[in-house]
C-alpha cells in the first residue's frame, strides 16, 4: 500500500520532470530561434564582445540578501518563544551544497526589497520541510510515509518533536552525506532525540568502529534508514522479522539468521535485558564486588597487623 502510493507519486514526478524538461527543451529552441534572428552577422575580424549587458551571477542575488544578513547585529526574531537568529554566515554559506543557489530557491518569494515579515511557526515550519521538495522529492515522499514524517502532521501533542529535513540536516551549511565526517556525526544527529540508543549504541563493535573513523562500519541509518524509519514492529521496517537479514546482509553477505539476534540496544545490568544477559551482567558485578571486597579487607588487615608489630618493636620489645 505503501510502496502503490510511493509509485503513483513515483510516476508524478516522472510526469512533472518530463513535461518541466519539455517546456524548458521548447522555451530553450524558442530562445535560441530568437537569438539566432536577432544577432548581426559577425563582422570580419571579430565584433568586440558587447560591454553593456549585465550578466548577472546568480551570487549576485545571494550577495544583496547577505548585504543585510550577513550583519551578526541584525539580531534575532521570535517564533514561539523561541529565538531565531537573523544571521547567516556567509562563509558557511558559500561552502555547503547550496552554495550557489540563490537564497530565494527555498524562500520562494523573497526579494532583496525591504520584505514582509512573517515571523510564526507556519513559516518555519512550512520552510523546514516544504522548501526542500521542489528539488529533493525522493527524500520527501519517503520521509513523508516514515514514521517521522507520519508524527509531524499528526497533530498531536508530540508531533512538535519529529524532526523536519533542517533538524537532521541543518540550512544554511548542509554538507554532502558520504563523507566520514558526516557519517561520525549521524549518531549525534539521532542522539538528540534519541539519547539512550546512542549511548548503547556506542557499547557496540559499530559504534566504536565508526567513532575511530572505520566508514564502513554501520551507522543509526545503514539499519534504519534515513528517510523512511519505521518502528522495528511495522513488517515494512528494514528490521522487521522478514527484511532484518537482508538488512544485515548488505555488510555482512555471510551472516545467517542467528547473526540477527544479535543485540544492538542493550544496557546489561537492567532487568529488561534478557534472563541470560542479565544473569551473566549480574555475576560478573557480585564477582567484581566481591573479590575487591576480598582484597580490601585483607589489606587492611595486613596493615594493622604491621602498624602493630611496629609498635610493638618500638615499645622495646626488643
Ligand atoms: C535591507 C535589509 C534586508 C535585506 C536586503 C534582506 N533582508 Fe531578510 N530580513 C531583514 C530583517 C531586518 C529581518 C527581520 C524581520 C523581523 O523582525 O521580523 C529579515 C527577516 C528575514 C527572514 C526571516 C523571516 C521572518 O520574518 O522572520 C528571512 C527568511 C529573510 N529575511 C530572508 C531574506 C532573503 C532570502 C533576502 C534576499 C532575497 C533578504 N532576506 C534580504 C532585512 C533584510
Ligand atoms: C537550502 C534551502 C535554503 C537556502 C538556499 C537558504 N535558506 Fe534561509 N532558511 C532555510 C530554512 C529551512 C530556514 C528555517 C530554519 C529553522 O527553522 O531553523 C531558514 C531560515 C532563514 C532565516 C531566518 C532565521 C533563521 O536562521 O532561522 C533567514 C534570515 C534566512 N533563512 C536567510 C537566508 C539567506 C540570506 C539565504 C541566502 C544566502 C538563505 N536563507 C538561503 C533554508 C534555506
Ligand atoms: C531523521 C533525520 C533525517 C531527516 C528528518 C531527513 N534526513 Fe535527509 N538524510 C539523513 C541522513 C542520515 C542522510 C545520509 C544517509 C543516507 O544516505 O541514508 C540523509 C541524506 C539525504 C540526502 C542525500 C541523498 C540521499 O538520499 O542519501 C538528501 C538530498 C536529503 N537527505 C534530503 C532530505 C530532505 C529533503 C528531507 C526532508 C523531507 C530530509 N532529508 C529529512 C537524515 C535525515
Ligand atoms: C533549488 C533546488 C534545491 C533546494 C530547494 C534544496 N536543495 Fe538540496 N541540493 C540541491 C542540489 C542541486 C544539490 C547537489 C549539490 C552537489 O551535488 O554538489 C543538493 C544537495 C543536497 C544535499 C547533499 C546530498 C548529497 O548527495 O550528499 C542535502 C543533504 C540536501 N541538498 C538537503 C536539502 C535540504 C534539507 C533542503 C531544504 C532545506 C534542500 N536541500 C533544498 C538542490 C536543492
Ligand atoms: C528532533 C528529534 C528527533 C530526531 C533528530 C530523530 N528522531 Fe526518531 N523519533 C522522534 C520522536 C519524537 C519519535 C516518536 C516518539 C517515540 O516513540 O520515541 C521518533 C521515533 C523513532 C523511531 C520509531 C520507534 C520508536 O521509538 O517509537 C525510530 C526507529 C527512530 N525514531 C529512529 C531515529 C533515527 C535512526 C534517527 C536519526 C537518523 C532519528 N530517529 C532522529 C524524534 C527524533
Ligand atoms: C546494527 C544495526 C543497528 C544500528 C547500527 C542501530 N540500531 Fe537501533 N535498532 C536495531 C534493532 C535490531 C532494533 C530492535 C531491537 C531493540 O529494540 O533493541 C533497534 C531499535 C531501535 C529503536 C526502537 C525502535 C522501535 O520500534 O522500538 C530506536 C529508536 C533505535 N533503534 C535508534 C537507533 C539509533 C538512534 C541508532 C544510532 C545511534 C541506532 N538505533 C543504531 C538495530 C540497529
Ligand atoms: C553498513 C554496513 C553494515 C551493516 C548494515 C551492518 N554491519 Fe555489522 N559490521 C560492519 C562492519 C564494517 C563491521 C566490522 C567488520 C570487520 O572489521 O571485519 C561490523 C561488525 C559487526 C559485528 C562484530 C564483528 C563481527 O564480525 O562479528 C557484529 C556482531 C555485527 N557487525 C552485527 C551486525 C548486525 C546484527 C547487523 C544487522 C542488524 C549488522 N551488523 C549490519 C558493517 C555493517
Amino acid at each position: 500500500m505503501v510502496g502503490g502510493a510511493r509509485n503513483s507519486a513515483r510516476e508524478l514526478a516522472k510526469e512533472f520532470t518530463f513535461s518541466s524538461g519539455r517546456a524548458l527543451f521548447l522555451a530553450f529552441s524558442t530562445l535560441l530561434i530568437v537569438v539566432l534572428a536577432a544577432a548581426p552577422a559577425p563582422a570580419a575580424g571579430g565584433a568586440p564582445l558587447p560591454q553593456n549587458q549585465p550578466v548577472a551571477p546568480v551570487t549576485d542575488f545571494t550577495q544583496r540578501c547577505l548585504t543585510c544578513h550577513s550583519q551578526p547585529y541584525l539580531g534575532q526574531v521570535e517564533v514561539d518563544g523561541r529565538a531565531k537568529s537573523l544571521f547567516v554566515d556567509p562563509t558557511a554559506y558559500k561552502d555547503s551544497v547550496h552554495g550557489l543557489l540563490p537564497c530565494n530557491a527555498c524562500h520562494t518569494g523573497f526579494t532583496p526589497d525591504p520584505h514582509q515579515m512573517v515571523s510564526n511557526a507556519e513559516f518555519f515550519a512550512q520552510t523546514a520541510g516544504e522548501a526542500c521538495r521542489n528539488c529533493h522529492d525522493d527524500q520527501f515522499e519517503m520521509y513523508k510515509q516514515s514514521y517521522h514524517g507520519t508524527l509531524s502532521r499528526s497533530g498531536s501533542a508530540e508531533s512538535e518533536k519529529a524532526p523536519l529535513c533542517v533538524d537532521c540536516h541543518g540550512s544554511h551549511a548542509i554538507q554532502k552525506v558520504n563523507t566520514l565526517a558526516y557519517r561520525q556525526g549521524i549518531q549525534d544527529v539521532c542522539g538528540r532525540c534519541h539519547g539512550g540508543r546512542e549511548a548503547t549504541y556506542l557499547d557496540t563493535y559499530h559504534g566504536k568502529a565508526v567513532t575511530l573513523g572505520r566508514q564502513a562500519a554501520a551507522t543509526c541509518v545503514d539499519c534504519h534508514g534515513s528517510h523512511s524509519i519505521l518502528p522495528v514492529a511495522n513488517p515494512q521496517s528494514t528490521l522487521s522479522q522478514a527484511n532484518i537479514l537482508g538488512t544485515c546482509r548488505r555488510c555482512h553477505p555471510e551472516a545467517s539468521k542467528g547473526f540477527t539476534t544479535f543485540l544492538v540496544h542493550i544496557t546489561p545490568t537492567s532487568p529488561k535485558a534478557p534472563l541470560v544477559v542479565f544473569l551473566v551482567a549480574m555475576f560478573y558485578l557480585v564477582l567484581i564486588i566481591a573479590v575487591f571486597s576480598f582484597g580490601g579487607v585483607h589489606t587492611l588487615l595486613y596493615i594493622y597487623r604491621g602498624l602493630k608489630d611496629g609498635l610493638y618493636f618500638r615499645k622495646g620489645g626488643h
